[in-house]
């Protein structure tokens, strides 16, 4: 990553970059904690210990990816955190169409996916009254290790051609910035309905949903006002989605 580069071209915000850090999240919660401004952000070649949702490990091959955690400090309305994971989507998605040429799927609340494979991943936590967006993506990956095999994608192994991280993360900014002042602006509700337009997975869509050690099955029906994920059971039991993994099964 040039990151001389990338300052220059983004004087006003506060870029720290990394050769090789535990995680970007922890780094970005330190700087949140000491005040940093809102857009600060945090980014890393490599992450010795890259962390995903549920306690799941984020692979982070040196040089490939883009690690990055922005603190944001923005005017949301309390209703409005939980889409934030959702509008962090969107923007991760637009970002690799304007940047890369590539059209994602979303899988509520936080995968971006090609054709199926996970190419992108969101976490969010709260820091000294800051969101700090995590967010990675698989851009120059020509391989996964063996458990990734089937699940994980990169922008490169997509499109066959590398793809400049620098231009990425221009892009990423921008739409970050944008999707934040849409949800300050109008609350949840454009991107809600966004969400539910652009993601195959909202409607209609056989899941397995874990559920604090039980598995749900069924067919999506929909995101409620609150941008929660609506599920009909095999068993007619209806349930709202708040979290929990959700995966393709038959
Ligand atoms: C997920 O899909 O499970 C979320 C993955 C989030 C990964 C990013 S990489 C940058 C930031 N630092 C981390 O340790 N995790 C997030």
């Amino acid at each position: 990553m040039d990151s001389e580069w990338l300052q220059s071209q983004l004087p006003e915000r506060r870029i720290e970059w990394h050769n090789t850090i535990g995680s970007t999240m922890t780094e970005a919660s330190r700087l949140a904690s000491l005040g940093a401004a809102s857009g600060t952000v945090v980014g890393a070649e490599e992450q010795t210990t890259g962390r995903g949702r549920q306690g799941r490990r984020w692979h982070s091959e040196p040089g490939l990816g883009l690690y990055v955690s922005i603190i944001l400090r923005r005017r949301f309305n309390p209703a409005t955190l939980p889409v934030v994971t959702l509008a962090l989507g969107l923007a991760v998605r637009e970002a690799i169409l304007s940047g890369a040429g590539l059209a994602c799927d979303l899988r509520w609340p936080n995968d971006v996916l090609i054709e199926s494979k996970k190419c992108a991943g969101i976490l969010t936590q709260l820091e000294s009254s800051a969101i700090i967006a995590g967010i990675g993506i698989n851009v120059n990956h020509s391989s996964f290790p063996e458990e990734l095999h089937g699940i994980a994608t990169s922008l490169r192994m997509a499109s066959g051609r590398v793809q400049s991280r620098e231009l990425l993360l221009l892009e990423l900014l921008a739409s970050v910035d944008q999707y934040c002042h849409l949800l300050e602006k109008h609350g949840r509700g454009p991107v809600i309905e966004m969400f539910a337009r652009t993601s195959s997975y909202v409607s209609g869509r056989r899941v397995c949903v874990d559920q604090e050690g039980s598995l749900l099955r069924g067919t999506t029906a929909g995101l409620n006002d609150s941008g929660f994920l609506m599920l009909r059971g095999d068993d007619g039991i209806n349930t709202v989605i708040v979290a929990g993994g959700v995966r393709p099964c038959s």
